[in-house]
């Protein structure tokens, strides 16, 4: 089963699994297929992160993240007067930061897959050099990018042909993108990382003064690390290690929510709102202050993680009122909600994948070196560019994600797998920057204690608080009018905004055994059939029309 916020790119894994490919094999596919199809967020110059479990139950975690070039300094996106310069760790050549999709793929490929490296690529190739359609949902993403790419000739000849924006319909051919793909299906990571692209990639940043250097790509490295492990009643959550925040944020949240019966109380309750609102404030604050790239800085992971670190966290939970505020408060940002893609796989020996790539923002820094056809990352910006000074998504960071040479910036992005019983149970992740670590954490909630099957779980209205700003966001119908006035009155403020982050999840029957047979709703009980011993569902987030679940 692959699920994929992109149905070209899941049928592309799904076609892998079909001709006896692995779960490593399919995503390294669809990621591939994903730089294609959805130009947005899949992508050849950014990064992201690879946890996987394999059918033996050895779990490992790749790290691609991006790193900040050679030439970064801790206050580069600063002025004279040592304010951050407005959206300059976005936009342009200087946010951007080295790429690292292309060796992570192939380190995935060549550790844990069977395919050769042009097996996996073909598609990819195929759908770039022949063309896609576009439908609706590809045509409204690119249309985001447009004024971007009015404004850039070697964008807009690709996304902007004939300075018309594409239609429904409408066939996105993309040669130089080709190109590039079938060098690194011929020649591997290196036509990419010290081969023609190198090259290409160093001179149009120093035109467009940025950092990166041959050098720079030249030095880049995957690391493979231990992923962060806890345990959510009975279940073992398997998932991202610094430097990204997800796997430990989720971790805390989780445990600290352990202790209350959220079944007990009923979804949609302003009781289980509290509560998971106020592990957020507790987990969120940990996360801005302590986390960073391991490689820099030690992270207490094993601390924030331990379930006495959560209990020691419980007796400040006041069910009459909200928390202490995390000072100081900040200004609501807008949010940043569907960039950046997750996909996740499982194959019939029950090896599992769950990836997420990213170029930060919509199209990254937006911009693209000539003969290359992909576009650079601006997670720079993911980086501490001033302690106190709120990023993209609003967070407020500190010392331990400070700009450093080869660093690798502070990520949210959450690919998590979940057994039970020695077995793979479920596997998600999603989009969403900060917010993808507590629509990860509500999707879990969601099957573990609410008994929702995978689809209602990803479906399910969420609602996301991180402390700074001091503003719960809620997507239209995640709390009813009574629940909202109840907290409210306890010291709440509610936003209620557009839907965010695409989760996208597969979960497999065997391990759900323990999953509750019944649905508790309100006082009434409703009875729904558990996931069936042996059967992989597949959820696409239905905030994600493009996407689909699909299983050979
Ligand atoms: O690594 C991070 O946390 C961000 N760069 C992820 C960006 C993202 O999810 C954008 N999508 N909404």
């Amino acid at each position: 089963m692959v699920a994929s916020d992109q149905s070209i790119a899941a049928e592309v894994g799904a076609d892998i699994l079909r001709r006896g490919g692995n779960a490593i094999d399919a995503a390294v596919a669809v990621g591939y297929a994903q730089a294609v199809v959805n130009p947005c967020c899949g992508n050849l110059g950014g990064g992201g992160f690879m946890t996987l479990r394999l059918a033996d139950g050895k779990a490992v975690f790749l790290d691609f993240r991006e790193r900040a070039p050679l030439a970064a300094t801790r206050d580069m996106y600063l002025d004279a007067k040592g304010d951050p310069i407005p959206r300059a760790s976005l936009d342009g050549w200087r946010a951007v930061a080295v790429p690292g999709t292309v060796l992570g793929l192939d380190m995935a490929l060549q550790r844990y897959g069977t395919m050769r490296r042009a097996q996996v690529m073909a598609p990819a190739i195929a759908l770039a050099r022949g063309g896609f359609r576009l439908r609706r949902p590809d045509v409204d993403i690119l249309a985001s990018g447009a004024i971007a790419f009015a404004a850039d000739r070697e964008i807009g000849s690709i996304f902007l042909p004939g300075h018309v924006a594409p239609k429904p319909g409408q066939l996105l051919i993309q040669r130089k993108l080709a190109k590039t793909l079938s060098g690194i299906a011929r020649s591997g990571p290196r036509f990419f990382y010290s081969g023609p692209i190198a090259a290409r990639l160093a001179k149009a940043s120093q035109a467009g003064g940025g950092l990166l250097t041959a050098a720079d790509l030249a030095a880049y490295t995957v690391a493979s690390r231990e992923p962060v492990r806890c345990s959510y009643r009975g279940y073992d959550i398997i998932s991202a290690p610094p430097p990204s925040s997800g796997g430990t944020t989720l971790c805390e949240i989780l445990n600290i929510v352990e202790g209350y019966k959220l079944r007990d109380f009923g979804y949609g309750s302003s009781a289980s709102a509290q509560l998971l609102i106020e592990a957020m404030r507790a987990a969120f604050k940990d996360r801005n202050s302590a986390l960073g790239d391991p490689d820099f800085i030690d992270n207490p992971v094993a601390h924030l993680v331990s379930k006495d670190y959560a209990a020691s966290l419980r007796p400040a939970i006041d069910a009459r009122r909200a928390g202490e505020k995390t000072a100081p408060d900040t200004a609501p940002t807008g949010h940043e909600g569907t960039q950046t893609t997750h996909f996740s796989v499982v194959d019939k020996a029950g090896n599992a994948v769950a990836v997420t790539f990213s170029l930060n923002a919509y199209f990254g820094a937006q911009v693209m070196a000539p003969d290359t056809g992909f576009f650079l990352n601006d997670t720079m910006d993911d980086f501490t560019t001033k302690p106190g000074a709120a990023n993209v998504y609003g967070l407020v960071q500190g010392a331990a994600n400070a700009i450093a040479p080869g660093k690798r910036p502070l990520s949210s992005m959450t690919p998590t797998i979940i057994a039970k019983d020695g077995k793979p149970f479920l596997v998600l992740g999603s989009p969403g920057g900060s917010r993808i670590i507590t629509a990860v954490a509500e999707a879990i909630i969601n099957v573990v204690d609410y008994g929702m099957n995978v689809q209602e779980a990803v479906d399910a209205p969420r609602f996301h608080f991180q402390g700074q700003p001091d503003l719960v966001a809620a997507e239209p119908y995640a709390f009813a009018p009574d629940v909202m006035n109840s907290l409210r009155e306890k010291g709440y403020t509610l936003d209620v905004q557009k839907p965010w982050g695409a989760v996208e999840a597969v979960q497999v029957g065997d391990g759900g055994a323990a999953a509750p047979a019944v649905k508790t709703v309100g006082d009434d009980t409703l009875k729904a059939g558990p996931a069936k011993a042996g059967s992989v569902y597949g959820a696409n987030d239905n905030r994600r029309p493009a996407g689909a679940a699909i299983g050979p």
